[in-house]
């Protein structure tokens, strides 16, 4: 059998000869262009997630956009984030009933039900954004039944968060751990509990302040973290501390992914932080697809959730077709939460809706059944 090799590097020699689009342009600038700089665009005229961005960066104050646009230095791990999912395209099958894939939206996570397989990831601050802060992202949350992460450096508290939860609302607890002081761990584990949450997302990536000179410029950065000792030693202490169960969030190697399922995790969470901590890392589609490479078994041993760059129906589509289970978005959201519970919502019911379309025109009947045979993620035989 031949093989058509895909080589990669001559593909990216390709895309280092055009500009990045930060903005890919589908029309806002023309559509708005009587939109005045510190003006907000109708909600009802937004149609996707990087519509919310568009908005966000010409009504918000520069330095509260910046701290959400941010990424680690040269930031070409936050451009790669993005740009990524075109060198890995879709491999569509026709003839095939796609007519319920919308039934197929919902999914477990962690077994818990929620409607649909992306979720609303850890970003601090909300309150750069709305005056409401977190209760935009954990209203919308609720009203559509999605999972939500609030993080540690939240500009609301713990318990102030989880006073805007619905009744039987399902989230999650970011954490930032200190190593060396298993009071203050213990008291997120137990304020964690307290609120409801049902587990916790310990961030492993971010052992040391990221380098962010974009936020550097508009006094942007985050709170100072001290260097810190994570290690796999510290995991199993973890345990001691709390019967909640404990995901990885930023494991970026295959290696990782299995020594975690050799530490019992509950979940693997693949994400380089959205490019804000090492630029260089690359972004979790890559690493699924070297898991999917190398340990397939990971992705039933364990269940694997991914976050970077999500922007598009079609993006999602192709990390679940590699196997992973849900997927985090966390730009997008903070941005739509400047319209508050409101705007939070409409991204979400956008995002569904272009989760289904993409999955049917892309042959898929049955998202729960989804398959790596949809993506082109290796050298392959299937192009000849
Ligand atoms: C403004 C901002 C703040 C963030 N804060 C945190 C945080 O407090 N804890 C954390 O684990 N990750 C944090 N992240 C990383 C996100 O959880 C997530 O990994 C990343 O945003 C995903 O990429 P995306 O923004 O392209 O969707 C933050 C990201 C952003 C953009
Ligand atoms: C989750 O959904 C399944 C299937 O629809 C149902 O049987 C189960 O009771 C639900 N679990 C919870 C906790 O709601
Ligand atoms: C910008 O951030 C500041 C906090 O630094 C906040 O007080 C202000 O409300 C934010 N602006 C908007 C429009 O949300
Ligand atoms: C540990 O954390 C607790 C609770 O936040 C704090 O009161 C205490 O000062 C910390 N101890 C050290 C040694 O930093």
């Amino acid at each position: 059998m031949r093989c058509t090799l895909i080589s990669l590097s001559l593909l990216s020699g390709t895309l280092a000869a055009r500009p990045f689009l930060d903005e890919p342009d589908t029309g806002f600038d023309m559509f708005f262009s009587n939109l005045a700089t510190g003006q907000l665009a109708p909600l009802d005229q937004l149609v996707g997630l990087p519509d919310f961005e568009a908005a966000a960066k010409r009504y918000l104050p520069i330095a509260n956009y910046t701290y959400y646009r941010n990424g680690a230095a040269g930031e070409w791990s936050f451009r790669n984030n993005l740009e990524v999912f075109y060198r890995y395209p879709l491999r569509p099958r026709t003839m095939v009933d796609t007519s319920n894939v919308q039934s197929t939206l919902p999914t477990t996570i962690l077994g818990y039900n929620f409607s649909a397989p992306f979720f609303i990831t850890s970003a601090a601050r909300a309150g750069l954004g709305n005056p409401a802060a977190e209760r935009g992202l954990v209203e919308a949350a609720a009203a559509e039944n999605i999972l939500y992460v609030p993080s540690l450096y939240a500009t609301l508290s713990i318990p102030e968060i989880a006073s805007y939860k619905a009744p039987s609302q399902v989230t999650f607890q970011q954490a930032y751990l200190d190593p060396s002081n298993d009071t203050a761990t213990k008291l997120v584990f137990d304020q964690a509990k307290a609120a409801g949450s049902k587990a916790i997302v310990f961030t492993v990536d971010a052992p040391a302040e990221g380098n962010r000179q974009r936020a550097d410029r508009y006094d942007a950065s985050e709170a100072v973290l001290p260097f810190t000792a994570i290690t796999w030693d510290y995991y199993d202490h973890l345990k001691t501390l709390t019967d909640l169960p404990i995901i990885l969030k930023g494991i970026q190697t295959v290696e990782e992914a299995q020594a975690a399922v050799a530490h019992g995790v509950p979940a693997v969470y693949l994400s380089n932080h959205g490019g804000r901590q090492v630029d260089g890392s690359r972004s979790p589609l890559e690493v699924a697809i070297e898991i999917r490479a190398q340990a397939p078994e990971v992705f039933t041993q364990t269940e694997v959730y991914a976050d970077g760059g999500v922007r598009y129906g079609g993006d999602v589509v192709k990390l679940l077709a590699l196997g992973v289970r849900a997927v985090g978005i966390g730009r997008p959201f903070m941005y739509a939460n400047v319209y508050g519970t409101e705007g939070v919502t409409r991204a979400v019911q956008l995002l569904k809706r272009e989760v289904a379309l993409d999955a049917a025109n892309a042959g898929v009947a049955d998202l729960k059944n989804i398959d790596p045979s949809y993506v082109i993620w290796k050298q392959s035989c299937a192009l000849d």
